[in-house]
């Protein structure tokens, strides 16, 4: 008989999060009641948002995870069983669901099919997925850039900055990127096409590279870090410059980051502007097909970091954190 096992939230994070916040759950497998759906699930999604709502009184954008409960994330799978009369057994789905092997939707409204014929599953959750949207809104909406610009993305191979800077690219910037690992530089230069970039773990400081790199300053600066690479960019923005601040995670572990360069906002007239990418899925139906348009044009190159079996989701969350992932960090559970 199936089991349900399950990746419980057992302990809030103070600090980076270690591997006794989470405990595993064998569970039966539900059965779906009038109107619900069951999901036998295949790809578990990691994202660095999720650290904060695991930690208690999250002040962050969402309400924090419940103790002892599975921990709730985005999900592809593939629905088994279904009491609505809009899925049907074999249909690939996501939505948020749980780290589990199975998940019983109570509200099929809250399921999105997935259009196979547009690529992996997995890429409904990574680059056609929120990731995407992200990488689209930040840069395109936010950063606006322009042919001649420079534009320099931070977290540069991961889920969100490898595809904020291929769209720079394809509009004409001049992108560079900077990334935890020497291994991931040279992915960003030599595979995903960025100008330049360097590991800003071994560099003199980030304001070094950006010298040496954006020697005429930076007219988009696509924050994924915060703390001291955000501050090393306000020292050298151009006129007019953008800041599209997706997120700051060299912070989530509750380190703080004393900003001194503030007012170079001022002289540069430039623009920051944080964005949550909840506020921006109108429309967003037409999304995936858009972004896999993009990548059968040759614009956009994808990458995800799949790790095998739920019992690695801990560590596989923790890894991502870490920066132990080329690319979307995600946790295969079962075979499509
Ligand atoms: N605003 C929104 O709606 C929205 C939506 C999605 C994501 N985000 C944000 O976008 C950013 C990237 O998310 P993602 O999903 O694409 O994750 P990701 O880049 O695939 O993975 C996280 C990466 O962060 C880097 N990192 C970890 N600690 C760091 C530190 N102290 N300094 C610099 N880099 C560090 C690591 O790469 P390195 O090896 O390069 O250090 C790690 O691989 C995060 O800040 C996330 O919160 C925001």
């Amino acid at each position: 008989m199936a089991i349900n096992r399950q990746v419980l939230l057992a302990k809030r994070p103070s600090g980076p999060v270690t591997p006794d916040c989470f405990a595993l759950r064998d569970a039966a497998v539900p059965a779906p009641g009038p109107g619900q759906v069951l999901v036998r699930n295949l790809f578990l999604s990691c994202d660095p948002y999720m650290r904060g709502r695991m930690a208690a009184g999250s002040g962050g954008y969402a309400s924090g995870f419940a103790l002892g409960e599975p921990v709730p994330a985005r999900v592809v799978g593939q629905v088994l069983a279904s009491r609505d009369g809009g899925f049907v057994p074999g249909d690939y789905v996501w939505g948020f669901m749980r780290w589990e092997h199975y998940s019983l939707v109570a509200d099929a409204a809250t399921l999105y099919r997935i259009d196979p014929s547009l690529g992996p599953v997995s890429h409904a959750i990574s680059v056609l997925g929120m990731p995407g949207r992200t990488a689209e809104v930040g840069m395109l909406e936010l950063g606006r850039p322009r042919a001649g610009d420079t534009v320099f993305v931070s977290a540069a191979s991961g889920a969100v900055g490898q595809i904020a800077g291929q769209l720079a690219k394809a509009a004409g910037a001049r992108v560079i990127g900077s990334a935890g690992s020497d291994a991931k530089v040279r992915h960003v230069v030599d595979v995903l096409g960025f100008d330049d970039a360097f590991n800003y773990r071994t560099v003199a400081s980030p304001g070094e590279a950006l010298d040496r790199l954006c020697p005429d300053g930076i007219d988009v600066y696509f924050d994924n870090v915060g703390g001291a690479t955000l501050d090393a960019v306000l020292a050298r923005l151009r006129p007019f410059a953008r800041i599209p601040v997706c997120g700051m995670i060299s912070q989530y572990d509750g380190q703080g980051a004393g900003i001194r360069n503030l007012a170079a906002v001022v002289g540069a007239r430039a623009t920051m502007t944080g964005f949550i990418i909840y506020d921006h899925m109108d429309g967003f139906e037409a999304f995936p097909a858009r972004m896999a348009e993009r990548m059968r044009r040759g614009e956009v190159r994808y990458f995800e970091d799949i790790v095998d079996g739920i019992e690695n989701t801990p560590a596989a969350f923790i890894g991502m954190m870490a920066g132990d992932n080329l690319g979307k960090r995600l946790v295969r559970v079962a075979e499509a």
